[in-house]
């Protein structure tokens, strides 16, 4: 029999208190900065899934390539009876990790963690129908905060599948994984999927599709600012940009405020001017080397175990224990 259950471990008020500390803290800032993660409520997570599906977009194809050729051996080298997934989405590209895991017999419970509860919701539900006889824990929890991590029996495996470590700046990085490398025992695994350091007109395009999904996305973070604090933002006032930094190897999106103009955030009393031209970052997007990943993994107490690419050499998965 299966079984499913969601906990949240976000408090009651996080969408108010922790959403209220950073736009404070990055619209006054200069230049004015917000963290990705208030990207994904339920419209935002809906338009992720339809940027996957871009011809632009081809980091999940990347990585469901690699996934589709090497999860048998992920499951053979693990043999885990426990996968947590860290910013799970629609769990989509993990199924290839299940049907491995199922097939090798280990599997006992998969626990996906996200930020997103209409997203987690939906993929821990019908993966439940699914997967018969697999238990699925979904978490609703910031992966950013150390003590909101679930742990399971082991062996495990720990999955940062997408490229979304690279959304994250690379201090935050660095303490990211040595929290990761907390949760593990030996026998454990991380595994970990990073976009690649490639042409910046492939990597531009990606960020900056002819369709707008993108810009949708970009923007949909003023919508979740007025809604949940009460802001008068008028998205149409500011312009998708999408540029590649070629010194910190990262795209950074931004939002460019079109006019001269004052916005009013009541929840916080804030009044916050952009000029003309203004622009408000609103993500990073991370490109790495092979060598990097081993780098950030070994300062974590991790070793680089296995490392697999699509064939195009677009995007790279890693397999990585305990030192
Ligand atoms: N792993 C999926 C989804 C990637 S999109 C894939 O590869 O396609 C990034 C996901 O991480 C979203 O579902 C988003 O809600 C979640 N997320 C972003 N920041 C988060 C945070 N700080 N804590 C938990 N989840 C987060
Ligand atoms: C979730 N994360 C890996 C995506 C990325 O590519 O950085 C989020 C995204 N931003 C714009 N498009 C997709």
């Amino acid at each position: 029999m299966s079984s499913y259950d969601l906990t949240r471990q976000l408090p009651a008020d996080h969408f108010s208190h922790a959403l209220r500390h950073d736009v404070q803290h990055g619209l006054t800032a200069s230049p004015k900065t917000l963290p990705p993660k208030w990207f994904y409520d339920a419209a935002g997570s809906e338009l992720f899934e339809e940027i996957t599906r871009l011809p632009e977009y081809y980091p999940t194809r990347a990585e469901r390539e690699i996934l589709t050729s090497r999860s048998r051996a992920i499951a053979a080298i693990t043999r885990a009876r426990t996968l947590v997934e860290l910013g799970s989405g629609s769990s989509e590209k993990t199924r290839l990790l299940l049907d491995a895991l199922q097939e090798l017999g280990t599997l006992e419970t998969y626990i996906p963690v996200d930020v997103s509860e209409s997203a987690l919701d939906a993929a821990g539900k019908s993966l439940t129908k699914e997967y018969p006889g697999l238990s699925v824990h979904a978490v609703l929890s910031d992966f950013t905060h150390g003590r909101g991590l679930p742990t399971g029996a082991g062996p495990k495996v720990l999955a940062f599948l997408g490229g979304t470590l690279g959304n994250l700046l690379p201090a935050e990085r660095a303490e990211f994984l040595t929290g990761l490398r907390k949760l593990m025992a030996p026998g454990d695994a991380l595994l970990l999927g990073t976009d690649l350091v490639k042409d910046p007109k492939v990597l531009v395009a990606a960020y900056d599709d002819a369709a707008g999904v993108t810009a949708a996305f970009n923007k949909n973070v003023l919508n979740v600012l007025n809604r949940e604090l009460n802001a008068d933002f008028d998205p149409g006032t500011f312009e998708h940009v999408a540029l590649w930094d070629a010194r910190q190897e990262w795209i950074e999106m931004r939002l460019r405020s079109t006019r001269t103009q004052t916005v009013k955030i009541q929840a916080l009393d804030l009044a916050v001017h952009f000029e003309e031209g203004e622009e408000l970052r609103t993500e990073v997007s991370a490109k790495f080397r092979h060598a990097r990943v081993a780098d950030e993994l070994e300062a974590a107490g991790l070793e680089l175990a296995e490392w697999w690419t699509d064939e195009q050499g677009r995007f790279g998965l890693s397999l990585a224990v305990p030192r």
